[in-house]
């Protein structure tokens, strides 16, 4: 505590923005891994500014004219596999995602959050920033993490993780795999991205060299940057809350778990993300120079350093499908996966 108290009277910024983001399309485009594939490998649920599509590039923050996020500046894209259920007669349906209640926008709109993810820009962890100055992305940055070709514990990275999720507050308890066990209140996934940046590249060829992870796991304070990536950026993370009841009474006779990514990734360990950068102009540096944290930063009721909307507002804002196909209801197999199952995408 005292050291916080030290950085406050330095003057060192130390924002941790946590938000929410509705659903903004489901479907199977990858601008990121699979740029100009119409459809991509596999399905995903993805969240932020209208301006995804299979090709996108360039300055997103001044292509959106809307986003499903509570920070109206925020035209990123951030997104995940869809995850799926599968019944023992081998059949598949979307299992839904559900808002996190941390977020708390009740009373300041009548509608919830649809869908979506929390998304988390914090420092070195929710409190500091060490004595680094934090650089917010610049246009065009991009950046994965996990694989999905990751199919044991040895390849599975700190901050990706699962936690059962006992009640919709449960938090801590994480696990590298699916839970083996059915999960009262559902699943929640998580991803930490890595934060310290080569300062040269918003790409790279594999999507990730061009970063460096200090992450421990949680949200515990990160390790310093490396030479090679010597730029402290912000810590990115989602956190996606499953909701799994509708299948509670599905559970296999047999014991084994039924959820499933996508990418017909059973274990889990493939767990993957993508971060496509698109706050408009310096909003995102603007509020990362603040020591806003939190609902502080602004949420929807509450005024901030940055400009939000109302949750019907963020839930108004979609994406056509350019991908013609089901991937709700009861399905025969995971979209673009075939048959038998593969575990690699
Ligand atoms: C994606 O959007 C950009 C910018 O609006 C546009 O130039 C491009 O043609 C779009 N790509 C696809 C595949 O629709
Ligand atoms: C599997 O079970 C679900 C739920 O009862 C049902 O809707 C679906 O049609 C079944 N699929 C097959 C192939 O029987
Ligand atoms: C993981 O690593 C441990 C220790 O090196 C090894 O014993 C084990 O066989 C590995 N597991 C897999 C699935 O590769
Ligand atoms: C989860 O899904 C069930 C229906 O399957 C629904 O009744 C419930 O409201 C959902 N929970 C949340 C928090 O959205
Ligand atoms: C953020 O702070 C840095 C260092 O004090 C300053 O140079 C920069 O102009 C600030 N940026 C914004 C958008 O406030």
């Amino acid at each position: 505590m005292k050291l916080h108290i030290f950085l406050l009277q330095a003057g060192i910024a130390h924002a941790a923005l946590r938000f929410g983001c509705s659903t903004v399309s489901i479907q199977r485009l990858d601008p990121l891994v699979e740029p100009g594939n119409i459809p991509s490998a596999h399905v995903h649920q993805i969240v932020g500014g209208n301006a995804f599509n299979a090709t996108m590039k360039g300055d997103i923050g001044e292509q959106g004219t809307c986003t499903t996020c509570v920070y109206t500046e925020d035209f990123s894209n951030y997104w995940t596999a869809a995850m799926y259920f599968r019944h023992e007669n081998g059949s598949y349906k979307r299992v839904p995602q559900y808002p996190n209640a941390q977020l708390g926008y009740e009373g300041s709109d009548d509608s919830a959050i649809k869908g979506g993810m929390t998304i988390y820009y914090t420092n070195k962890d929710f409190n500091s920033n060490g004595d680094q100055y934090i650089t917010a992305f610049p246009p065009g940055f991009r950046m994965t993490v996990g694989s999905p070709t990751v199919d044991n514990v040895n390849g599975s990275k700190p901050g990706l993780r699962y936690t059962c999720l006992q009640t919709i507050l449960t938090r801590g308890y994480e696990t590298p795999d699916f839970p083996k066990e059915p999960c009262p209140a559902g699943i929640m996934a998580i991803h930490h991205f890595p934060a310290c940046w080569d300062g040269k590249n918003v790409d790279s060829p594999d999507h990730q060299s061009h970063m460096f992870s200090t992450v421990k796991g949680g949200f515990r304070e990160a390790g310093p940057c490396p030479a090679s990536h010597p730029v402290r950026m912000p810590q990115v993370a989602y956190e996606t809350m499953w909701n799994t009841t509708a299948f509670k009474d599905m559970w296999p006779k047999d014991g084994s778990q039924p959820f499933v990514w996508s990418y017909s990734d059973s274990k889990g360990y493939g767990t993957h993300a993508d971060y496509l950068f698109g706050w408009k102009g310096d909003s995102l540096q603007r509020a990362l120079n603040d020591t806003c944290m939190f609902h502080g930063c602004g949420s929807p009721g509450m005024q901030g350093i940055l400009k939000t909307q109302t949750v019907a507002d963020m839930n108004a804002c979609a994406v056509e499908n350019t991908v013609e196909e089901d991937t709700e209801g009861w399905l025969e197999q995971l979209p673009g996966q075939g048959m038998p199952m593969r575990i690699s995408a």
